[in-house]
């Protein structure tokens, strides 16, 4: 008989080399925290061939937690082994797994300093650069470019800049990049288009599974975001779920929230592995009591509980819209029950969030369709992505 995703977790091998000494690593404030775990960020010695000492966000259950939950963190564990390493998935540096019958299990993780994009566009929506062209709906970098170099000052980026992150970064930025530490926007109000503030709270139908929630990052400042760093986000997220769908590992909890914002634009997909083993079987039923990410479920997950690179898709289309709302929360006003499924099912689907234009918002439809197979591939959604941002891949 064919084995659950969780049983083929179980019999991938852990990597000894990833094994770090509980000694060598201090433990900081809280990132995030959910029903069974924390995350806190971290200084290393010696994680990084690079530097004596690396900051990093370490995972690790709660003293509380029983066996089930230890048993997801090692098999979310054993999946970040598998995986190797890409620029736009969180990547493991490391795992204390000596005392692990004693509770004692962390799971080592690059940090990102500016925490999940959802967050990040509450903080910064009012610093929002809408670059979406009344004339003629495209997506014109000019746009900042104009506004930005009245306040800004900008970086001409050399052509042989070696971060990794200028290229999938910023793309169709023009060749221009700022540097967020200082880029504040506090100061012209009138450059900013401004964005009302809406519902969003974090309530019972923001779904907040187990490890995230409530990241807190050490910058406070405000910080222009543009529509160019949106589709530059969506375009990275499509390669990083590539790239996860090329190893075959489903995310299953693809959202704004699983998103991590890094240094010079980079983004990187975090959480998967576990989400899954939350949604089995009776785990399901929780549904209602608002623990489950309903409304970044694909129909047939909903229906029938099916899990696959197609559903993750779907999933994707709902992270496109929460980004061209400025992290509104999906389907406002509607509670995530059977009344929305039903919806769904009858081929209700979401308006154009306001921040898009009518080519992404098409492509939102497309991750949405009813037949899974008939959504697009995440390395067609890259090529759109890149197309946009006038670059080939
Ligand atoms: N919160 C959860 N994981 C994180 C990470 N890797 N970096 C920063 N904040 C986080």
């Amino acid at each position: 008989p064919a084995l659950s995703l969780d049983e083929q977790a179980d019999l991938l091998p852990y990597n000894r080399e990833f094994e770090f000494p509980r000694d060598n690593l201090k433990l900081g404030k809280q990132l995030g925290a959910g029903a069974f775990g924390v995350v806190l960020k971290g200084e290393a010695k010696g994680i990084r061939a690079d530097e004596p000492t690396s900051t990093v966000a370490v995972k690790m259950v709660k003293r509380t937690a029983d066996n089930e939950v230890v048993r997801a963190l090692v098999s979310e564990l054993k999946i970040m082994v598998h995986l190797g390493q890409h620029l736009n998935v969180v990547n493991l540096l490391g795992a204390v797994t000596k005392n692990i019958a004693k509770r004692e299990l962390m799971v080592i993780v690059e940090y990102c300093r500016f925490g999940n994009v959802q967050n990040f566009l509450l903080r910064n929506r009012k610093c929002f650069i809408n670059q979406i062209s009344l004339v003629n709906d495209r997506i014109d970098p000019a746009i900042m470019i104009q506004r930005v170099s009245e306040n800004f000052e900008l970086n001409r980026n050399s052509d042989n800049d070696p971060r990794s992150g200028t290229r999938a970064g910023r793309p169709g930025s023009a060749g221009y990049s700022y540097d967020r530490q200082t880029d504040t926007c506090a100061t012209e109000a009138t450059m900013m288009t401004t964005v009302p503030e809406d519902e969003h709270v974090m309530s019972n139908n923001s779904i907040q599974p187990a490890w995230r929630s409530n990241y807190k990052t050490d910058s406070t400042e405000a910080m222009t975001v543009t529509t160019t760093d949106l589709v530059s986000w969506a375009f990275q997220v499509a390669r990083g779920m590539d790239y996860l769908s090329s190893k075959k590992v489903l995310h299953g909890d693809l959202a704004a929230r699983n998103i991590l914002l890094c240094e010079d634009n980079v983004v990187k997909i975090c959480d998967f592995g576990l989400a899954r083993s939350m949604y089995r079987g009776d785990n399901y039923k929780k549904s209602e009591s608002g623990k489950l990410p309903i409304k970044w479920l694909a129909l047939e997950s909903l229906s029938d509980h099916v899990f696959s690179t197609y559903s993750d898709v779907w999933s994707f289309g709902i992270v496109l819209w929460e980004l061209f709302s400025l992290a509104k929360v999906p389907y406002p006003g509607i509670d995530p029950n059977q009344e929305l499924f039903n919806k769904l099912n009858d081929g209700y689907r979401m308006e154009k969030p306001p921040y898009a234009n009518q080519e992404l918002y098409e492509i939102m439809l497309e991750c949405w369709r009813k037949n899974p197979e008939s959504r697009p591939l995440f390395a067609e959604l890259e090529k759109r992505f890149a197309t946009m941002l006038g670059e080939d891949v």
